[in-house]
This record gives C-alpha cells, structure tokens and sequence, in this order.
C-alpha cells in the first residue's frame, strides 16, 4: 500500500485528498498545510495525521509518495525537499512559477531513481482522450486549426490571494490557460511560434483575460483563450480542431461526449466516459510506481509546456512574437 502525504490542503489539496480514497493501492496517510484550521479541517474530513509543512510532514510521518498541492512560487523548493528525502511525487501544474526553477528540475530529476508525475490533468480527461484519439485515427484529416476557451467561473480564492500576484501565480496564462497549451502540445507537438495578449495591467489583478496565437512546428495554428472575468459563472472549456475531412467541436457545457462530424454530412459521437480525472492521474502515479514505469507526464514534458507559457508571458510583455 503506497503511503501519500498531501502538502497543501486549499482548493486542489482537498480534491486530491478526496480522489485518493478512489485510486487502489494508496492511502492517504498525512496532510500537510501551514494553516491550523486547514490542518484541522484535513483532520476532521479524513482522520489522517497533520503536519505544518513538509519537514515535518517527513519526520513524522513515513509516506512513500508526496503529492505538492502549493502554490506555483513554492513548487520547486516542496519538490527539492521531497527528492532530498528520496520520495516518489506527484506535483501539480504548472511544473514552476519560472524557468530557472523549471530548468533546475529538469536536472535534478535526470538522475532521480523515484517517480515523478506532474498534475496536467487534461490529459486525464476523457473528453480531450477522445479528442486526441480522433486526431490520431484520422477521422477528421490533416488537422490546421484550432480553438479554445477555458474560464467562465469567478477569480480563484487562494492561499493570500497568491493568484493576484503575478510575480507568485504567472497571471491567467501561467495558471489557467497553461492547460490549453499543455493540451496542444499533446496533440499537436512541439510549438515553434508564440504571440499572445492580455488584459493585464489595464485592469485589475482580479480580471484578467488572455489570447495567445501558437504556431507548431507541424503546421497546425492554434488560438488559446483563458479568462478570469466572471462573475461566478459556469467553468466551461471549449475546444474546436478544424481538419482537411471535417471538424472536431467540444463544449463542456452541451456536449460530452464529443461531436466529431466528418465531411460531408456524417455525423457522430465518440465515447467520453464519465470519468474523475484527477482519480486518473493520481491513480497513473500510483500504477507508475508499482509497475516501475514514467508516469504519463514528466518533469521534461511539463518543462516544454512551461516553456511555451512563458513564452506566451514574455510575448504580453515585449509585444513580439516569440520563437521557441
Ligand atoms: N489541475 C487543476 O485543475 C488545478 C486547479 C487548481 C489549482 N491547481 C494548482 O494547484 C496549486 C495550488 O492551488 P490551490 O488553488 O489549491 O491554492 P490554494 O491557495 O487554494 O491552496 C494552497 C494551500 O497551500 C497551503 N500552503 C502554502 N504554503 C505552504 C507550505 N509551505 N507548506 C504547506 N502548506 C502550504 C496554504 O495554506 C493553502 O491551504 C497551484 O499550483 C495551482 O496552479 C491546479
């Protein structure tokens, strides 16, 4: 039985915490989060052990798999203190706030003996598993554009309201519209061309939209659209992959399954089971670990998809279209 110790219970630490109780093999076993009340919160919804933070956590409590639920700014030091204790990890997206911390755990997971997955759970979800499935079978053509949203809901409440921070969140690119790229990447390769616009700085840090235009190398032009200017609306995500033979189109909110409608009138449905993704990906690190395999998203897979979102930063920031 694989021992998890969740560091971080906000908002995703809590979800994490609720779908280990339905990935076999693993048990939750201590949660660690500087705030009391969270910790006493962990306490009375699981009845798991507590600790202020990941020191502790590791010498209290004997874990096999540390899951790093906090903040984007403090992922890489968590991370660095799990490897030092030789833990297998599992860590949220995005990998890093920047790209030092990114490119310094790229090397220090070269050479690590435990598992390492990262939380970019699209690609646990079955919607966009049978998005990719169909670009893959062919069943719309050659793949050219694409479009996406992601957003609809209100600003996330976080931990001191970190995600108002840009130096600590990386805006709505870093954190929200990161999945999208992430998405693409699995589906289309490697970027070559990164152009991108937000509203930052012209409003508040508490409304912020985002478009990026992306240019991969294998010619496929997508346009990515993340935003955080809902007043508690629905979330919603919606995807549109536009081929030579016809058109993939997903609406989170109508259509799930997907609509794939081939040229010229065909039309049809692919299975999209429901299924929790965040029980997937943890549950991906938990077999990883158990059949000595990678898990599905390295740390050098999440490095490209950081990449290519501070790629997208440095474009808001410069006004120029930035070559990967
Ligand atoms: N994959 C997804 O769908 C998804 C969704 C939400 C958030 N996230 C990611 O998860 C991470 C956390 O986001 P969140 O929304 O849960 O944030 P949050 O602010 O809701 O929660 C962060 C928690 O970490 C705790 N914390 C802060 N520093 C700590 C430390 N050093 N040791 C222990 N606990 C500490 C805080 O007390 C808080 O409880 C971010 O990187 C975010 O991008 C991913």
């Amino acid at each position: 039985m694989i021992r998890v110790g969740v560091v971080g219970y906000g908002t995703i630490g809590q979800i994490h915490c609720d779908a280990l109780g339905n990935v076999p093999g693993c048990e939750l076993a201590v949660v660690a989060d500087l705030d009391p009340a969270r910790r006493t919160q962990a306490q009375k919804d699981f009845g798991v052990e507590v600790a202020n933070d990941i020191e502790e956590m590791l010498q209290t409590t004997d874990v096999d798999l540390v899951d790093i639920c906090v903040p984007t700014y403090l992922h890489e030091q968590v991370m660095v203190k799990a490897m030092e204790a030789n833990k297998h990890i599992f860590c949220e997206k995005p990998l890093a706030r920047t790209l030092e911390e990114g490119r310094r755990l790229v090397n220090l997971s070269a050479g690590y003996s435990q598992k390492i997955g990262i939380g970019h759970v699209v690609r646990f979800t079955p919607a966009y598993m049978g998005i990719r499935q169909s670009v893959e079978q062919g069943e719309i053509g050659q793949a050219g554009v694409v479009r996406t949203f992601r957003g609809g809901s209100q600003f996330p409440e976080g931990w001191q309201d970190w995600f108002a921070n840009f130096d600590l969140s990386g805006g709505v690119i870093l954190d929200l519209a990161i999945h999208d790229l992430d998405l693409c990447r699995w589906l289309f390769g490697d970027v070559q061309r990164v152009y991108a616009k937000t509203s930052r700085g012209r409003t508040t840090a508490h409304l912020e939209h985002a478009m990026i235009v992306l240019r991969f190398k294998s010619g496929v032009i997508a346009h990515v659209e993340g935003s955080w200017t809902n007043f508690k609306g629905e979330f919603y995500t919606t995807m549109e992959v536009a081929g030579t033979n016809g058109l993939i189109s997903y609406d989170s909110r109508t259509t799930n399954p997907i609509i794939t409608m081939a040229v010229p009138e065909e039309s049809m449905q692919v299975g999209a089971v429901a299924a929790n993704p965040y029980v997937l990906e943890l549950q991906d690190i938990v077999q990883a670990i158990g059949d000595d395999r990678p898990p599905l998203v390295s740390v050098q897979d999440a490095f490209g998809t950081l990449q290519v979102a501070l790629a997208a930063l440095e474009s808001t920031r410069t006004g120029q279209v930035i070559e990967l």
